[in-house]
């Protein structure tokens, strides 16, 4: 038998781009290689990446100039090390990143790396290898399925994808172009997809996709399902107990959706529901194809049937053409709304947007003083969301030993991290627990009473909860 072979994968980007790393490691599994978390014994390095903004695709380049001396080192050892870039970047820059990285051996977009094995014995015989088409076959049906011990490994919540792609071609955004068209699996495989998860000790599940919520995919009967229908299904079964999607569009919430978040306590109400801006002049210049209006009734729709419901968004300031007057739009937005954290950025023009051949007329410092205030805006708005958790009691599904021994870390419905004192027993369940203060952006508390919980003298609990939602640069 051969020796195993060493992988390791380092991923940029959004969710998507993350579990796609995991589907990769899985495809190579079958062919020897093992994932490892140092760069310097690797035999393959891949490099997973995102072309979103500009400074995350620069990245790439200093990355492998990084890489191309330790390649070089293995080499001097006698050892081979193969680089491959996967992801966004791979797609929109493939031959560039073919002609100024001599050190990379392979070359793969985001609808093609269940071909990895086959580009990489390419690679080994003819040299480098290029794929950047989008083949009419469909990768999932030829990536190989997690194998339950890297299941287990990967914890209680796991992502699945359900649809990939974007048709809405948002004027500044590459994502059309980079994963292309907007595609829906079948629910058959995503229920297989649920299962096998949830045998192996997941339950949570994120759907995601670029676009998740214009999910219509064929169901078994035939009939096309909306991403409300999935849900439903998923809800009844076994073992799911916390549901979650990501990211939505304003423009493809339907009733279905609606009526899901009504009637499915599993479905978490939280929802990444990103809006851009508050100017109906710049959403217009967007190509967003709706109003600051037509997002805040869709805002209240969520409401009318969850009232602990809550939100989180994306916005991008200095926009071409964005003026003052535009930017006090989006900050009354901000303010009517009230969100549990969001994400801001400043507008990166990219290469083959429509956008991108506009003038830009806001100045560099401009930009920075606009997100520094929508950043304090939203920081406001997280804290005293935070703020509302003390004493108060809130289910908290526990998911690994934190990094401080004894500690449980698990999170509340609306993502915020919590750490308990605890035995590791509790992993995998979903516990009350009553929040007793906040250090900066941890809540801390302690395990309410409830069947099945320790008893709160044996294992007094101290919980530190903090919000993931950070803002971007
Ligand atoms: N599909 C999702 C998110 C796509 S990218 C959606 O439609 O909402 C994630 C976020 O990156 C976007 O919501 C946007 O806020 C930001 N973004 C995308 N392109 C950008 C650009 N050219 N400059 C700055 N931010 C950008
Ligand atoms: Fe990009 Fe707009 Fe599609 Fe989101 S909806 S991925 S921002 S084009
Ligand atoms: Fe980046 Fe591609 Fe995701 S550009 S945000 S990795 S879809």
């Amino acid at each position: 038998m051969k020796p195993p072979r060493k992988l390791h994968i380092k991923s940029y980007g959004c969710q998507m781009n993350v579990y796609d790393a995991q589907r990769m490691v899985d495809t190579l599994a079958p062919e020897g290689f093992v994932e490892t978390s140092s760069v310097d014994d690797a035999d393959l390095v891949i490099l997973n990446t995102c072309h979103i903004r500009e400074k995350a695709s620069e990245k790439v380049y200093s990355e492998l100039g990084r890489l191309r001396l330790v390649k070089d080192e293995a080499a001097r050892n006698g050892r081979q090390m193969n680089i491959a870039v996967a992801g966004c970047v791979a797609q929109a820059e493939g031959d560039e990143i073919i002609r100024r990285a001599p050190a990379v051996d392979v070359v793969v977009g985001p609808q093609s790396y269940h071909h990895l094995p086959q580009l990489l014995a390419h690679a080994k015989r003819h040299g480098r290898a290029l794929e950047t088409e989008f083949p009419v076959e469909d990768k999932f049906g030829f990536l190989a399925p997690p194998k339950p011990a890297a299941i287990r490994a990967r914890g209680i919540s796991s992502f699945v994808t359900v649809q990939e792609g974007c048709d809405k071609f948002c004027t500044f955004c590459v994502v059309p172009y980079t994963r292309g068209a907007e595609v829906s699996r079948p629910v058959s495989k995503i229920v297989d997809d649920v299962r096998r998860l949830t045998e192996n000790g997941v339950c949570e599940i994120t759907l995601i996709g670029q676009n998740v919520n214009a999910y219509h995919g064929e169901g078994p009967e035939g009939r096309i399902w909306s991403l409300g229908n999935l849900l439903h299904h998923l809800a009844g079964l076994p073992g799911v107990m916390r549901l979650r999607y990501s990211t939505s569009h304003p423009r493809d919430v339907d009733e279905t959706l609606i009526e899901a978040h009504r009637d499915l306590p599993a479905l978490m109400p939280f929802v990444h529901l990103p809006v851009q801006s508050g100017s109906d002049r710049i959403l217009a210049a967007m190509n967003r194809k709706h109003t600051a209006d037509e997002y805040r009734r869709v805002i209240d729709r969520f409401r009318a049937v969850r009232q602990d419901i809550a939100f989180s968004s994306d916005f991008i300031v200095g926009f071409p053409g964005e003026t003052e007057e535009d930017f006090a739009a989006t900050l009354a937005l901000v303010t009517q709304i009230g969100y549990a954290g969001a994400y801001s950025f400043k507008y990166s023009p990219r290469p083959g947007t429509p956008a991108a051949d506009l003038r830009e007329t806001v100045s560099a410092a401009e930009m920075d003083e606009r997100l520094v205030r929508l950043q304090e805006l939203i920081d406001s708005q997280q804290s005293a969301f935070n703020q509302a958790a003390i004493g108060s009691t809130v289910d908290v599904l526990f998911e690994r030993a934190a990094r401080n021994p004894g500690q449980i870390v698990g999170r509340t419905a609306y993502l915020q991290p919590a750490h308990v004192m605890a035995s590791p027993d509790i992993i995998g369940k979903i516990l009350p627990v009553t929040i007793e203060s906040l250090e900066r952006y941890s809540l801390l508390g302690k395990l309410a009473p409830s069947v099945g919980a320790p008893p709160a003298q044996a294992a007094p609990a101290q919980i530190i909860a903090s919000s993931q939602m950070t803002s971007g640069a």
